[in-house]
């Protein structure tokens, strides 16, 4: 396990960057008055409520509420996973990222470098393998073959290059050869499942007279390779075996392809094969990903709810075909909840989604994918081939097997429906089996809860203030007496003053990520959207004025406090003195 990214590096990381710069690259932004604007890349909109401030160093959609700093918007857009945002991030500016090493001996923290640069180097010969590959379409003495091969499966150059399809031909040694120089990277070729060890010590290619599609990781790092004979060979594909860098469960093949292609990607079909995803990007859906494998991993569906709200599966129509899509089902249930979607897609006997686009082009095929069965559907139909339904006992029996997927599934409207619908269909003469079943799944339902403005109340407009402006800590000399009042907010406020008070330069995207994850992490980003109109001159002022509205109240409490024990028990000296000079205050 890698170790946590130290604070200090993520302080800095954020320091260096700039989330106008990040952000214009991705979604290019207008200058409007202080701050830059555009339509929000995260709801569809006709004039722009996508706010960036670049002292801020923060974003805010007015329209949909979306806000972060920098971290924040690679996860939101690229769809990054934290430590990865922050990698992406850090790449830019070619940091690398240190781990944190708690309670290592120095070995162990020699090793864990040495893991992690063994991983770079990793990627990088991949990344050089592929090229290689690709280069070989150009230059092989049979290039011929491999190109009428793709231009006979439809492709054009333009989507061989974007999935950086390439061949190599048939020989002992055409990768090997050009990339083994040492007995190091011989060895580094075999793990990387690129080298076959072969008996007497002579690695040979591992990929031979195939046309070769890199898989890319979700940030484009190239990890493995899928091979596919030209003709009719055995194997008609060859994959990459489980490497250090390679673990097929995890990855979605053309998951990176289609977040390129698409700045809002909204949804996801899931097929089977490699030639499947770029087909059926060759012809216009470009949102395909093949799970390299028989089934959907829990790994793979989490990736896929990450990423997008819908996700439909397009398996063939036969058994095995049905098979992986109620394993994929299982997997994703627990993911499923009000606002995603999955929906499957069973195609006719004999056709996959390669030959079915070439056949009968985007969109029918569009149109196959918006007439796709629903979740609900597919269980029911499912479920009911398990059980005679025209008896009682069958009835009595389906609501029966439905208990365990309704158990793995959140609650959500779909659910309610779902149990609506069992109701309809089986009440009569089950009235008590749906009654328990019932009761099993509304225990946890609560009221949904509403989003809304939070009331402007001093501390709030006071933490608001000093998230956006943390250089106005200069003019408060001393915050130490804020620790003992003894009010709620109060402790919050004084973490981000030791903060600011801690390091001066300090921006508004720094002290939030010291938050990041936890419930006072999503208060403060709250507070940072509270529109207080209080204006950026007027800053300073108007945080004095609250901070001393709130040591008058210590003030008070602390007398009140003293006087009450006065009455009590009496006071000791230097209580007296205290008393005195706060009623003198
Ligand atoms: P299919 O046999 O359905 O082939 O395998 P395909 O995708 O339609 O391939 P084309 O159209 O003939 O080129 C689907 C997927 O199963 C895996 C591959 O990932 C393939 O894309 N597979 C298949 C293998 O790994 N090895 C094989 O020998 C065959
Ligand atoms: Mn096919």
């Amino acid at each position: 396990m890698a170790g946590m990214i130290p604070r200090q590096f993520i302080d800095d990381l954020l320091a260096r960057a700039d989330i106008v710069e990040l952000i214009d690259s991705r979604v290019p932004l207008k200058k409007a008055g202080k701050n830059y604007q555009a339509c929000c890349p995260f709801h569809t909109e006709k004039s722009p409520s996508f706010s960036v401030s670049q002292d801020k160093q923060f974003y805010h959609c007015f329209g949909c509420g979306e806000h972060g700093n920098a971290i924040s918007f690679l996860m939101e857009f690229d769809r990054l996973e934290f430590p990865d945002a922050i990698e992406e991030l850090a790449s830019h500016y070619n940091m690398e990222v240190p781990r944190e090493q708690n309670n290592q001996s120095p070995a162990q923290l020699k090793q864990q470098q040495q893991v992690h640069q063994q991983k770079q180097d990793d990627y990088e010969l991949m990344e050089k393998i592929s090229r290689f590959y690709q280069q070989q379409l150009k230059v092989a003495t049979d290039k011929d073959s491999a190109i009428d091969y793709l231009k006979g499966r439809g492709l054009s150059g333009e989507v061989v290059k974007r999935f950086g399809i390439g061949y190599i031909s048939d020989a002992w040694d055409g990768m090997m050869n050009h990339f083994a120089k040492n007995p190091q990277t011989t060895q580094q070729l075999v793990d990387l499942g690129m080298a076959i060890p072969g008996d007497k010590n002579r690695p040979y290619d591992r990929f031979r007279g195939r046309i070769q599609f890199p898989i890319r990781d979700k940030r484009g790092r190239v990890i493995g390779f899928g091979g596919r004979v030209l003709g009719d060979g055995t194997p008609k594909y060859l994959n990459s075996p489980e490497t250090r860098i390679y673990h097929k469960g995890h990855e979605l093949y053309g998951l990176f392809e289609a977040k390129q292609a698409n700045k809002q990607l909204s949804r996801l079909v899931v097929v089977e094969g490699y030639m499947d995803v770029v087909a059926l990007a060759q012809h216009g859906v470009d949102y395909a990903v093949a799970s390299l494998g028989t089934s959907t991993t829990p790994e793979q569906c989490q990736t896929l709810f990450r990423t997008v709200k819908e996700v439909i599966c397009c398996y063939d129509g036969d058994r095995a075909g049905r098979d992986a899509a109620w394993r994929a089902m299982e997997n994703a249930l627990p993911l499923i909840n009000d606002g995603t979607s999955l929906k499957f897609v069973f195609l006719p006997d004999g056709e996959d989604p390669d030959s079915l686009i070439r056949e009968k082009g985007q969109q029918a095929f569009e149109e196959i994918l918006d007439n796709a069965t629903p979740l609900s559907v597919f269980l029911f139909d499912h479920l009911s081939l398990q059980v005679n339904m025209s008896t009682l006992e069958g009835k009595s029996k389906m609501i029966e097997l439905f208990q365990p997927y309704l158990n793995k599934l959140p609650d959500s409207t779909l659910k309610d429906s779902i149990l609506t619908e069992l109701a309809n269909k089986f009440a009569r003469g089950n009235e008590k089996r749906l009654d328990e079943l019932r009761k099993k799944n509304n225990q946890n339902n609560k009221a949904s809860t509403v989003k809304k403005q939070s009331k402007i109340t001093p501390l709030r407009l006071a933490i608001a203030l000093l998230l956006e402006h943390p250089h106005i800590i200069s003019a408060l000399p001393d915050i130490t007496i804020l620790q003992q009042l003894d009010m709620p907010g109060i402790p919050l406020l004084n973490r981000l003053l030791v903060l600011c008070k801690q390091n001066s330069e300090i921006n508004s995207a720094q002290l939030i990520e010291h938050f990041r994850g936890t419930t006072e992490g999503s208060q403060l980003t709250k507070l940072m959207c509270l529109q207080h109109h209080v204006e950026p001159e007027n800053a300073e002022s108007m945080f004095i004025d609250v901070i001393e509205s709130f040591l008058n109240k210590f003030i008070e409490q602390r007398t009140e406090q003293l006087l009450a024990k006065e009455h009590a028990s009496g006071l000791s000296k230097n209580e007296k003195q205290e008393l005195h000079a706060l009623l003198s205050a």
